[in-house]
C-alpha cells in the first residue's frame, strides 16, 4: 500500500473538516493565519476536549473517590470511565494497569522512584540511548546516584537510527532495565522497541517505553510491543495539559511500592504504619487532575473515531511532501531518517541560529520550536547546539508547509543568504 493509499473499509482523513474540530486555528498571529508546526511540544484541542472539561466544571465537579453525594459519584464514574478509554487506547489488559499521573515525565518518575531502589543495587546496569529526552534520562541518572547503578547508552548510526547491534553487545546480566523512547522527539526515529523489549527480557531485564511522541500518531498496543512499563502524556494527543498515564502489567505494580504517601492511597492508616490501596489507586495519591483526565479519556475517543489507520496515512503522506519541500532548500540540513519516521522535522538552515529562524517564522504566524528540545546529550552527540523544529500533526495541510518553505527563503533574504 502507498502511502497516501488506505485499505476500503478506511475513511481517509478529511483534513479541512479535522481542522474546523481546532477552533484554535482560526487565530491569527501577528497579523496571518496561524501555522502551528510546534505538535511535539504539545498539540491544539479539539472542541469536544474543550467542551468536556467544560462541561465537568460546570455540572458534576467533586472529589473522587470520597463522597456518598450525587456529583461525587458523577465525577468517579467519569474519571474511572477515562481511565478505562485510555486502558483500551493503549490495550492494557484492565482499567487497573493505568496509574493517571502529570504526564511522562512523572510516569518515568514513578517507576525510577518505585521500582528503581527495589530492584536496581550497586553495579547493576540501566541501558538507555543518546536519543533520550530528559524526561528518560535524568530520573535513572538520579536513581544511579542513589543506587551506584552504571547507566550505558546505546548510539545512533548515520542516518540517525539506534545503533541495534551495539544494543545487543551492551545486554548482559547486570542489566535490569532498558529504559527507551518509542519516538524521537528529535529526529523522528521510530524505535524498534518490540525487538528492544525482547532482547531485554533476554538477560532477565525489564523494559520501559517513553510514548509521549508514539501514542499522538499510531495505534499502541503494549501486550504486542512486549514491554513492561509504557509512559504518556495526554497534552500531545489532544487531551488537557496536566494528566497522562503510565501503563504496566498488575503483577508488576502489585509489587512495587507507592511512589507518594498521603490520601487515596491507602488501605488502613494507624499512628504506628500504614497499609496500601489496591493498584492503581496504591499510585494515586492526593486529589488526582479529575478534569483533565476526563478530557484525556475525550482525546482518546476522538483518535479513535478518526482512526489510526487514517491518521497515519495522512500524516505519512504529509511528512513526505515536507520531508522532500524542505530538502529543496540550498543550505538546510534535514536530521533524522528522510523514510520511515513521524512528522517531527529537525534541521539546520544555512548558519541561521534556530531562534532567530523561529523569531522569523513567529512574524509570519508560523510556530516551530528551536533550542535542544530536552535533547542536549542527542544535539552534542550530532555537533550542535541547537536546531529548528517543524513537527505536524493531523491538523496541518501542504499549504501549511509551503507557507513554511516560503519563510525559511525569506529568512535567508534577511540574512543575505542563497
Ligand atoms: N518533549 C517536548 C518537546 O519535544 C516538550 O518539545
Amino acid at each position: 500500500m502507498s502511502a497516501t493509499q488506505t485499505s476500503a473499509t478506511v475513511t481517509p482523513l478529511d483534513v479541512w473538516r479535522v481542522r474546523e474540530d481546532f477552533p484554535i486555528l482560526a487565530r491569527t498571529v501577528c497579523g496571518h493565519n496561524l501555522i502551528y508546526l510546534d505538535n511535539a511540544a504539545s498539540s491544539q484541542k479539539p472542541s469536544r476536549v474543550i467542551e468536556a472539561l467544560d462541561l465537568y466544571y460546570r455540572t458534576f465537579h467533586a472529589n473522587v473517590h470520597r463522597g456518598a453525594h450525587e456529583l461525587s459519584v458523577q465525577a468517579t464514574d467519569a474519571y474511572e470511565t477515562a481511565r478505562a478509554k485510555v486502558a483500551t487506547f493503549v490495550g492494557a489488559a484492565e482499567p487497573a494497569e493505568i496509574i493517571f499521573v502529570r504526564g511522562t515525565t512523572e510516569g518515568i518518575n514513578l517507576v525510577a522512584g518505585s521500582w528503581g531502589p527495589q530492584n536496581v543495587m550497586e553495579g547493576d546496569e540501566i541501558v538507555l540511548t543518546v536519543m533520550e529526552h530528559h524526561s528518560n534520562l535524568v530520573p535513572w541518572q538520579l536513581l544511579a546516584a542513589r543506587t551506584g547503578a552504571v547507566l550505558r547508552f546505546v548510539d545512533i548510526g548515520e542516518d540517525g537510527r539506534l545503533a541495534i547491534g551495539e544494543y545487543d553487545r551492551l545486554l548482559n546480566e547486570r542489566t535490569r532495565l532498558v529504559a527507551v523512547t518509542h519516538v524521537s522527539n528529535t529526529l523522528g526515529v521510530i524505535n524498534p522497541v518490540a525487538d528492544i523489549a525482547r532482547m531485554a527480557h533476554e538477560v532477565g531485564a525489564l523494559c520501559l517505553v517513553d510514548g509521549a511522541q508514539a501514542v499522538p500518531h499510531m495505534a499502541v498496543d503494549v501486550g504486542e510491543l512486549g514491554c513492561d512499563f509504557y509512559a504518556f502524556s495526554g497534552h500531545k494527543m489532544c487531551g488537557p495539559t496536566g494528566v497522562g498515564a503510565l501503563w504496566s502489567r498488575r503483577s508488576i505494580l502489585e509489587g512495587m511500592p507507592p511512589y507518594q504517601g498521603g490520601g487515596e492511597m491507602i488501605s488502613e492508616v494507624r499512628l504506628d504504619g500504614s497499609s496500601w490501596a489496591s493498584v492503581p489507586h496504591k499510585f494515586e495519591a492526593g486529589t488526582p487532575s479529575i478534569g483533565d483526565a476526563v478530557g484525556f479519556g475525550e482525546a482518546t475517543d476522538y483518535l479513535a473515531e478518526l482512526g489510526f489507520e487514517a491518521i497515519q496515512a495522512y500524516e505519512r503522506d504529509l511528512v513526505e511532501y515536507a520531508s522532500r519541500r524542505l530538502l529543496e532548500l540550498k543550505g538546510l540540513e534535514l536530521f533524522g531518517p528522510h523514510e520511515e519516521r513521524t512528522g517531527v522535522l529537525s534541521f539546520r538552515f544555512w548558519d541561521i541560529h534556530p531562534h532567530d529562524l523561529a523569531t522569523i517564522l513567529d512574524q509570519k504566524g508560523i510556530a516551530i520550536r528551536a533550542g535542544h528540545h530536552c535533547n542536549q546529550p542527542l544535539m552534542h552527540r550530532l555537533g550542535v547546539d541547537a536546531l529548528a523544529r517543524a513537527s505536524l500533526y493531523l491538523y496541518n495541510t501542504r499549504d501549511e508547509i509551503d507557507a513554511l518553505v516560503e519563510g525559511l527563503h525569506a529568512a535567508a533574504r534577511i540574512f543575505g543568504i542563497g
